[in-house]
């Protein structure tokens, strides 16, 4: 059943309090909720009967205001209850039997290891109880938890704790009770109840306020804790000091749980985490580990206002909470390490994964129109694309006027469920600006593209650009049918002598220098509102190379037609680090495609030299005691773009060349730059204690880059660097990035190394879940032919499981997502294996199932042969008998 946006409808009745008795024992749950419902006044229809949701709930019996109701008296649907006649007031009490044990979709209250935890969002809490399961039903919510103490000696719930004790008949059993003042969606509603360890620490709030920090792990990850609890007090200070967003609770806890379907979740004051996303330690997490750490405890704190005091009307409003929140956490990242590294690193995952998302049949509008199931709605396109939107915003209005717009939003919309629209109004009303327009970016689906042409008159000296603009056809609309995006360009003009000062003889519609700030006006944002438009700069004395989409100001896909030495000036000039980065990629690309289109006319490929004298600038430029260059700029200037990306960018991907060709351009590189990139190598190498700092991460980023390239060259020191750095690294991040090389070479050399390298790594950290997480993927993402046959071998591995997300993606999602050449084998084993682990997934766990499919959604990048075997693996799934919502809504749109 399809759900639509326009049918949206105020709830008929209303919840003010819910009280939830919890009591667990060992293979059941029995769950009695007693809330308080009354009539909407605000709504349609003051006769409506009383449906409620609920799924796999086992009645034991149910009153209403004292009066049992015998079963005649309601009717029970498969995922609803009915009860036609209610009074307008009235408390019901339903006691429900539930069984967490076997509760393999990890939605709804389920056991992970021995620990019992929730998950709510979006429709998780119908699993728990009968409920009005919709985010505009807000109550105060009280519970009590019940087990017993030996095994469940730890009872969490939202809000402040209010009492705890034994249970009065069975002194084996305790219990606690938790009341959350704020009222609050069920969605945000959790519980966590198990044998768990705690750390402790403190934070005062801006006005005074004491909060007590708690972050819960198992007993063994008690030593890895307090990264996620640094990132969680800067982030109460940042969101102080850049919102002016104070914590409202006594209490803010985190636990972390090790079968998750996600990253982590918001619920208020008790917010519960995948152990990815908040255990970290040197000798276990590499850097990125470190900054996934930060940047999602962010994001789940930050979610108190964006999200919890401030919630969604509905589900099509999701990027209300998540747009505006990657957004704050993406700054929050940015302030404290890298920004423009932190630029690229979200740009770089825009590019490779939401541009295809927005260019595949699941292709949907930042605020969707319709819906099948909510978990499949849980996109790059809301999550990134939602932030880039919010992004373009902030451009647009200066972060003062910005911050104006979010004081109005959050003090207007305080305690109720919003939309999308009332975000924008709080922007349109504090900048006086008309933001209709600009609702399109909500509201069309598919990534805009924008041509941009230059003609520079050396007589009057002027230079003029044109804009083009279009919006590619998606599932809910035609090219056509699309209006025109207003479209921030951040832009500059680089000169031989520098960039030039810019005046403008006839603009459309004049943006401030937004975001960078340059006193001599080099900079600027034009607002593009029109199909076609034409901006002219005067006084321009030489023929520049246009700097375009500075800092990626808008989420679209620019064309300009670059001459490769433009692209090199402006990889050595440009003064917008984003822009450095990207002219580096397209450079990358053109080289790469010119070895593409050899290999596929059987002539022999070359090299582009450009390539290689603009990698060793940037090298030797690094390596200068002064140099002004950070180092993880350079290693990602370094880093060619993904197979994924130019199979995405390709007319008709043809995988096989696609990867010979990256590979030839990297060796090329690595045998031309041997002694460039070795000397970087051993610069960059220190004997400091690790700290997961900016500066740290950077020097091991471009220090592992240059690694992984001095292991392509002809002979084998590359390979002896590696097995060294290996065998001495006394972090997770020079390890992994050691075994890495080693495990990826096909070099003969290699091969033992290799061999031994990963039965020691396995050795060594068996008992550490996360790194063994790491050693499926890197075995998983290995190039060679068969990587296949050893994925499937790895599944019958002990420590496998395709019960826990994070195995299932480690080793599956690995290989599907990012081992393209084995994973688009000519055969279709790769397609077949993957529709294997969907059916399997599809009884377990449905929201795991549909996202696995993701690999299966893209075939129409493919040749004709691929094509039909994809399709025919989408069959398949389609005929299995017992078919989740989740899959099927996936299956059939790409099918369409
Ligand atoms: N709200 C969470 C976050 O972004 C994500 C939870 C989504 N859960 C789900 N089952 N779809 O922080
Ligand atoms: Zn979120």
């Amino acid at each position: 059943k399809t759900i639509f946006l326009k049918e949206y409808q105020v709830p008929d009745f209303l919840i003010d309090r819910t009280h939830l008795k919890v009591e667990i024992f060992d293979g059941h749950t029995i769950v009695t909720s007693t809330l308080a419902i009354r009539r909407n006044p605000e709504s349609q229809n003051s006769a409506a009967p009383l449906l409620m949701q609920g799924q796999e709930i086992d009645i034991q019996s149910i009153t209403l205001n004292g009066e049992p109701l015998s079963s005649g008296q309601y009717t029970v649907g498969d995922e609803s209850l009915l009860v036609n006649t209610v009074p307008d007031t009235f408390e019901w009490v339903c006691v429900g039997k539930i069984t967490p044990e076997s509760n393999t979709s990890l939605e709804g209250l389920y056991r992970s290891k021995t620990m019992y935890c929730t998950q709510c969002e979006a429709e998780g809490f119908r699993k728990i109880t009968y409920y009005l399961d919709r985010p505009d039903v807000m109550s105060e919510f009280t519970t009590t938890i019940v087990a017993d103490k030996a095994h469940c000696p730890v009872l969490l719930s939202n809000g402040n704790l209010v009492e705890e004790g034994d249970d009065a008949t069975d002194h084996t059993r305790h219990f606690a009770t938790w009341h959350d003042p704020h009222k609050k969606p069920a969605y945000l509603f959790a519980l966590v109840a198990g044998e768990l360890s705690v750390i402790d620490d403190g934070f005062t709030t801006q006005s005074g306020r004491e909060v007590q920090l708690r972050i819960f792990v198992e007993p063994k990850d008690l030593e890895k804790c307090d990264h996620a609890m640094t990132a969680l007090k800067n982030s109460m200070r940042w969101d102080e000091e850049v919102y002016g967003r104070e914590y409202d609770l006594d209490i803010f806890m985190i636990v972390a749980v090790d079968d998750f379907n996600m990253g982590a979740m918001e619920n208020k004051g008790l917010n519960i985490f995948n152990t990815s996303c908040v255990l970290a330690h040197p000798q276990t997490t590499t850097d990125s580990g470190f900054q996934r750490v930060e940047g999602v405890v962010a994001h789940e704190y930050f979610h108190n206002w964006s999200g919890n005091r401030v919630t969604c009307r509905d589900w099509f409003q999701l990027s209300l909470k998540e747009g505006f929140t990657v957004f704050r956490d993406s700054e929050f990242s940015a302030d404290m390490g890298s920004r423009t590294v932190k630029r690229i690193e979200d740009v770089n995952l825009l590019k490779n994964a939401q541009f295809a998302e927005d260019a595949g049949p699941m292709a949907h509008p930042v605020q969707p129109s319709s819906f099948i199931e909510i978990s499949n709605f849980y996109t790059l396109t809301v999550y990134e694309k939602g932030a880039e939107v919010v992004r373009m915003l902030h451009t647009l209005l200066g972060p003062e006027v910005f911050r104006k717009g979010s004081d109005l939003y959050f003090e207007r919309h305080d305690g109720q469920a919003v939309t999308i629209e009332d975000f924008v109004a709080a922007m349109s009303e504090v900048s006086g600006r008309d933001f209709t327009q600009f609702m399109n970016w909500y509201r069309q689906a598919g990534t805009p593209e924008v041509t941009v042409t230059s003609h520079y008159n050396a007589e009057d000296q002027t230079y003029a650009l044109t804009f083009t603009q279009s919006c590619p056809t998606t599932p809910e609309a035609t090219s056509e049918e699309k209006k025109p995006y207003l479209i921030p360009i951040g832009l500059g003009l680089v000169g031989d002598a520098g960039e030039l000062r810019l005046q403008v003889k006839s603009e459309p519609v004049t943006g401030e220098p937004a975001d960078v700030e340059q006193s001599d006006n080099t900079h600027r944002v034009l607002e593009i509102t029109e199909p076609t438009q034409t901006v002219v700069f005067e006084g321009v004395p030489e023929a520049p190379v246009p700097s375009l989409l500075r800092n990626f100001s808008a989420p679209v896909k620019l064309h300009y037609e670059y001459g490769r030495e433009e692209l090199v000036a402006l990889m050595e000039r440009d003064s917008d680090g984003y822009n450095r980065w990207d002219a580096s990629q397209k450079l990358a690309i053109a080289v790469i495609q010119d070895v593409v289109a050899a290999r596929q006319n059987n002539a022999s490929p070359e090299m582009d030299a450009t390539l290689i004298t603009a990698y060793g600038h940037l090298l030797a430029q690094v390596q200068e005691s002064n140099s002004l260059l950070d180092p993880a700029m350079v290693a990602a200037m370094l880093t060619l773009p993904t197979e994924n990306y130019l199979a995405q960018i390709a007319e008709v991907a043809d995988v096989d060349a696609i990867h010979f060709a990256r590979h030839f351009v990297r060796i090329s590189v690595a045998n031309a730059l041997t002694a460039e990139l070795e000397a970087t190598y051993h610069a960059l190498h220190t004997t400091e204690a690790y700290a997961p700092s900016a500066k740290q991460i950077a020097a091991r980023s471009l220090k592992n880059v240059c690694l992984g390239y001095r292991a392509l060259a002809d002979d084998d020191m590359g390979i002896t660097l590696a097995h060294q750095q290996f065998v001495q690294a006394e972090n997770m991040t020079d390890g992994f990035e050691a075994l890495k090389v080693l495990v990826h070479s096909d070099k003969p050399s290699a091969a033992p190394l290799a061999k031994q390298a990963l039965a020691d790594f396995y050795a060594r950290w068996q008992e550490e879940s996360l790194v063994v997480n790491q050693w499926f993927t890197v075995q998983a993402t290995r190039p060679s032919q068969d990587a296949l046959d050893h994925v499937k071998a790895l599944q019958a591995h002990p420590a496998y499981t395709l019960k826990n997300p994070n195995k299932v993606r480690a080793l599956v999602g690995a290989f599907c997502g990012f081992n393209p050449v084995n994973f688009h084998r000519a055969d279709g084993e790769g397609y077949a294996f993957l529709a294997d682990q969907i059916i399997a997934l599809n009884t377990l766990n449905p929201q795991m199932a549909a996202r696995m499919l993701t690999p299966l959604t893209k075939w129409k990048l493919y040749d004709e042969n691929r094509q039909v075997l994809i399709r025919a693996q989408l069959e398949r799934i389609r005929k299995v008998p017992t078919l989740s919502k989740d899959v099927y809504e996936v299956v059939n749109k790409s099918l369409k």
